[in-house]
């Protein structure tokens, strides 16, 4: 009741009140319903069978680096992967036989892509997680620069990054190109604050929450370059509407959507229905059970179709390494499950150190799962506030999951399921070590066997 009288409310006075003439809610109204419908209408067929090319939808702050360097920088070698794209409009749809397109891109690309022939793949946080990870991590690399005396000769520094050619540094890449310089700011003029203030110093002990050193997560998440880029920023990027879109019209929606809030649910609903169409869907918060749903449908249909095409008719030759080497370690789901395990461990020990080191600089601060707890009621209020429709979007998500299992679980049943179940569910190739015991059980048993027949003899012998 409240709810609806004061949606009603925010009609009339979008109606009385419009913002301006472009951006007026019948303008915007059509607008956003016309992008939607246009959106929505769908031509995917077989959304469980990998197409030409993987099109992996990076979310950041899902975990998607350890997908990328654990899992498809495993199958795809740097040969098949389409030209780097994580800022705008770098990818270059002239290379074809590319297979692999992996950024921070939102769906808009998909204008660049052959449609009918790509496959899309992502992972969704849980918003409030999403957004802690968002301002620790603009934090993190922005506290690396405090080496440096002043803000000038830290922003030389990373123009300076920015220009090496060969190397993506996050600086480049969206959105961090906007968050890091930002956070850079205010550890900047919050130290020489102090340094002008002088001893003592009292920061509190709430590390979300110490003003004199970084900016507070309530400041943060309250500011308009978050509302801008981090706030439903899922359900932006899968709708293709994010800051960084690659269509002009997107700007349009969703500035309209961004005046006016009530059309947001339209955004939801194309972003819901795109879900749906995905190849896979994995849930940060379901680690393990995502990789290994991960492997098993989409891992195993990239190993057939790699081996499968023929390395003749490829015109990239390097193509046909990636063949052969695939042949040569004859690389099964399991086998890419283990691959994965121990690059995921390494890869969280590195960034787990760089965490921490940075953190020093910027301590008593410190971002750890304890200060958390400390974090208000109301800032997880406003969070999850400000994150609506990702919030809808999520528990999408978790429904489709769910159905993904269930595939998963049939088809490993239908097909030469079970020992290949045994094998992934596990993470482990167990095969050899039961062989193994066998073989010592069976050589057991011979030698009693031996033992026993020769005491008989001995006693034999002695009567
Ligand atoms: C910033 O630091 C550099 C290097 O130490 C120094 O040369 C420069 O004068 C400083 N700039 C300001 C504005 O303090
Ligand atoms: C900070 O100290 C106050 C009082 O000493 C305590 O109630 C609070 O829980 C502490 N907060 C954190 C984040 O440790
Ligand atoms: C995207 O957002 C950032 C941060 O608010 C802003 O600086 C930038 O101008 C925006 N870009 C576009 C194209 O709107
Ligand atoms: C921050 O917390 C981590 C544990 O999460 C700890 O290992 C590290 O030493 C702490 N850093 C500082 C500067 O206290």
């Amino acid at each position: 009741m409240d709810h609806a009288f004061l949606l009603l409310l925010l009609l009339l006075l979008a109606r009385v009140y419009p913002s301006s003439s472009a951006y007026d809610f019948e303008h915007c109204t059509n607008t956003v319903e016309q992008w939607a419908s246009s959106s929505l209408h769908s031509d995917s067929k077989d959304g469980h069978i990998l197409k030409d090319l993987l099109f992996f939808l990076h979310v950041p702050r899902t975990g998607g680096r350890t997908y990328f360097y654990c899992f498809l920088k495993k199958l795809y070698s740097s040969s098949l992967e389409c030209p780097r794209s994580y800022d705008k409009l770098h990818f270059d749809p002239r290379k074809r036989n590319c297979r692999l397109l992996a950024t921070h891109d939102d769906y808009s690309i998909m204008s660049k892509l052959p449609r009918e022939k790509t496959s899309v793949v992502t992972l969704l946080r849980s918003p409030i997680e999403r957004v802690f990870s968002a301002y620790e991590f603009s934090i993190e690399v922005a506290a690396r620069f405090l080496v440096h005396p002043n803000m000038t000769s830290a922003s030389r520094t990373s123009a300076h990054l920015r220009l090496k050619k060969g190397v993506i540094s996050t600086l480049e890449i969206w959105p961090w190109k906007y968050l890091v310089p930002w956070m850079m700011e205010e550890l900047f003029s919050r130290r020489d604050a102090r340094k002008i203030k002088g001893p003592p110093y009292s920061y509190g002990n709430d590390s979300y929450n110490m003003k004199e050193i970084v900016m507070p997560l309530h400041e943060f998440i309250n500011h308009p370059v978050a509302l801008d880029i981090i706030h439903n920023g899922a359900t932006f990027q899968v709708a293709g509407l994010t800051n960084n879109s690659n269509k002009w019209e997107a700007h349009e929606v969703r500035h309209c959507v961004m005046t006016h809030q009530t059309l947001g649910k339209h955004v939801l609903e194309v972003a819901k229905k795109r879900l749906d169409d995905m190849l896979y869907v994995g849930l940060t918060e379901d680690h393990k059970e995502s990789a290994t749903m991960f492997a098993n449908l989409v891992g195993s249909q990239v190993i057939s179709q790699l081996v499968a095409s023929n390395p003749v008719t490829e015109a990239v030759s390097k193509s046909r390494v990636t063949t052969r080497q695939l042949l040569k370690h004859k690389m099964t789901v399991g086998k890419l499950m283990e691959t994965y395990e121990t690059c995921v461990s390494k890869l969280r020990s590195t960034q787990s150190k760089r965490r921490i080191n940075s953190f020093k600089r910027i301590s008593p601060a410190n971002f750890t799962k304890e200060a958390r707890l400390h974090v208000s009621e109301d800032v997880l209020k406003k969070i999850t506030l400000l994150n609506s429709l990702d919030v809808e979007l999520y528990k999408h998500a978790q429904k489709i999951f769910v159905r993904q299992q269930k595939f998963m679980e049939q088809k490993l049943l239908d097909s030469d399921g079970i020992s290949e179940m045994w094998q992934t569910v596990h993470g482990k190739n167990y095969k050899w070590e039961i062989l193994y015991l066998v073989l010592f059980m069976l050589l057991l048993l011979f030698f009693i066997y031996f033992f026993v027949k020769a005491k008989t003899r001995i006693s034999k012998l002695k009567i």
